[in-house]
């Protein structure tokens, strides 16, 4: 059986007040509608079309391979908006599920029972109710005593008797496709607005004789729709309770999930803990064993397993396993620190790959450089990899002790077992072994190598 959605997003958002459309604000990093999608990818197998109209162009290229999309313009309303589906897919689909893409909470669990629900239905139409004290302005769902619905009223031509209902209408249908297509061109034009209202379909199958029926959905939160930033506010706080709480129960712990922020599609793996105050980003992974946080930010990066991050900043960055870093360490992009490395306070890394055991204490720069095993970087060290115009590299090798204060005048190569005495400022290369000094630091001794423990 084919199932497709059509996602209504065509609509302005006026109370917005943005120039971006409402549907890429983002909640928990992603924007609304590619969590609207998301859910329904969950019960549909075809490609999706989205109804676009205002702000098209942008909606559309966001959206990419991942929907096909139809242009509503001007929007006569939600009928009007899904019959700009029809000729992409009359005769292509048994179902059509029609909801909106600024719901970002409505999960995939209730659309299965949607579907459920109309697959059970001899009639054409299901659609999703809640009971709510606050009708939000939403239709008010008349029922028959049998159960099937009877009517969607919508408030501003309500009766003060059908304003009393709690029973309210989501907005989110699933229907027979061939029935639906039909139904469409039945709906008539309201006389005072000069639009199709989608609503009008459950009329139009009571007229039929079909049965309409309605699943009663027990979340109120899923049922957020964003109107305005202050609702865009709640639907992000509903989300990462929800995040937090799926974490949690993969085996995540977290001292304080109140003050934890993880966006959507960030992988963390068991026995991790997220301290407070932490925020992880993007396109994030994290393996088991970890200590992240408190007070930690970190932005598409990824991390190995039994890391401690402290208080520190990481954007596309990378550790293996066992790194400690911080407090007060901010890895830029391209920074990977690799087993057992050890980064203190003040240091920053960008663009340079610390090799196992590389022990980096305090107050250093490292950039556009490659660092051997086992390296010891004083404190104060800085890479000067910058000369105005062009990035230079810096190349250490193993087991390299670097003293305080060192300045390293890029391009520049050490070699392993090489040691610089503190202040110095290397402007040449410095071969395997050789004790360097002084401004600019020149060869004063060979050195005898110990090896090292880990
Ligand atoms: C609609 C329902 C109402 C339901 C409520 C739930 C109708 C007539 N009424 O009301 O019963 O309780 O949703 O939120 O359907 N859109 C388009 N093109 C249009 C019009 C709307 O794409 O021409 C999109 C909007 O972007 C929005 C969604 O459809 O995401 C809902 O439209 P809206 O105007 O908010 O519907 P309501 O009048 O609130
Ligand atoms: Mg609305």
């Amino acid at each position: 059986m084919k199932i497709t959605a059509v996602l209504l997003a065509a609509g302005q958002g006026t109370r917005m007040k943005s120039s971006l459309p409402k549907v890429l604000h983002s909640v928990s990093g992603k924007p609304m509608i590619w969590h609207a999608l998301q859910a329904l990818q969950t019960v549909t197998n075809e490609l999706p079309v989205v109804v676009v109209g205002h702000g098209a162009d942008e909606v559309t290229t966001y959206l990419g391979g991942s929907a096909r999309t139809v242009v509503q313009r001007p929007q006569l309303g939600t009928g009007h908006a899904v019959m700009k589906a029809e000729p992409v897919l009359r005769g292509n689909t048994d179902l059509v599920i029609v909801c909106y893409a600024d719901m970002p909470l409505l999960r995939g669990e209730t659309l299965q029972k949607l579907v459920d629900t109309q697959k059970q239905n001899p009639g054409p139409i299901s659609m999703l109710t809640v009971i709510a004290d606050d009708p939000r302005g939403f239709g008010r769902i008349i029922r028959r005593d049998d159960g099937t619905v009877h009517a969607i009223v919508e408030e501003y031509v309500a009766t003060p008797d059908q304003l009393q209902v709690k029973e309210l209408n989501v907005g989110a249908y699933c229907f027979d496709a061939n029935w639906l297509w039909d139904a469409l061109g039945r709906i008539p034009q309201n006389p005072k607005k000069g639009e199709y209202y989608l609503t009008d379909t459950v009329e139009l199958a009571v007229a039929d004789g079909l049965p309409v029926h309605a699943t009663l959905m027990d979340s109120l939160e899923e049922t957020i729709g964003v109107n305005t930033r202050v609702h865009l506010a709640e639907c992000e706080a509903a989300m990462r309770r929800r995040i937090n709480q799926m974490h949690m129960l993969n085996g995540v712990t977290m001292i304080d999930p109140a003050t934890v922020y993880i966006d959507a599609d960030v992988k963390i793996g068991r026995d991790s803990t997220i301290m407070p105050n932490t925020f992880i980003y993007g396109n994030t992974e994290i393996g088991e064993g970890n200590v992240i946080g408190p007070n930690t930010m970190i932005r598409d990066s990824k991390i190995g397993r039994g890391c401690k991050v402290l208080a520190s900043v990481m954007e596309g960055a990378r550790l293996e396993d066992d790194v400690e870093m911080g407090p007060f360490a901010r890895l830029r992009k391209g920074a990977r620190l690799g087993n057992h490395v050890h980064m203190g306070n003040f240091g920053e890394v960008k663009d340079s790959y610390l090799a196992d055991g590389v022990k980096m204490g305090h107050f250093s720069y490292i950039g556009n450089a490659q660092i051997g095993a086992r390296t010891n970087i004083g404190a104060g060290t800085i890479t000067c990899n910058y000369d105005g115009e062009k990035k230079h590299a810096t190349e250490i090798g193993e087991d390299v002790f670097i003293g305080s204060d060192t300045m390293l005048v890029a391009p520049l190569k050490l070699g392993n077992g090489a040691r610089t005495g503190a202040g110095a400022v290397v402007t040449k290369n410095v071969p395997e072994d050789t004790l360097v000094v002084g401004i600019p630091a020149r060869a004063i001794r060979k050195l005898e190598r110990k090896p090292k423990k880990k």
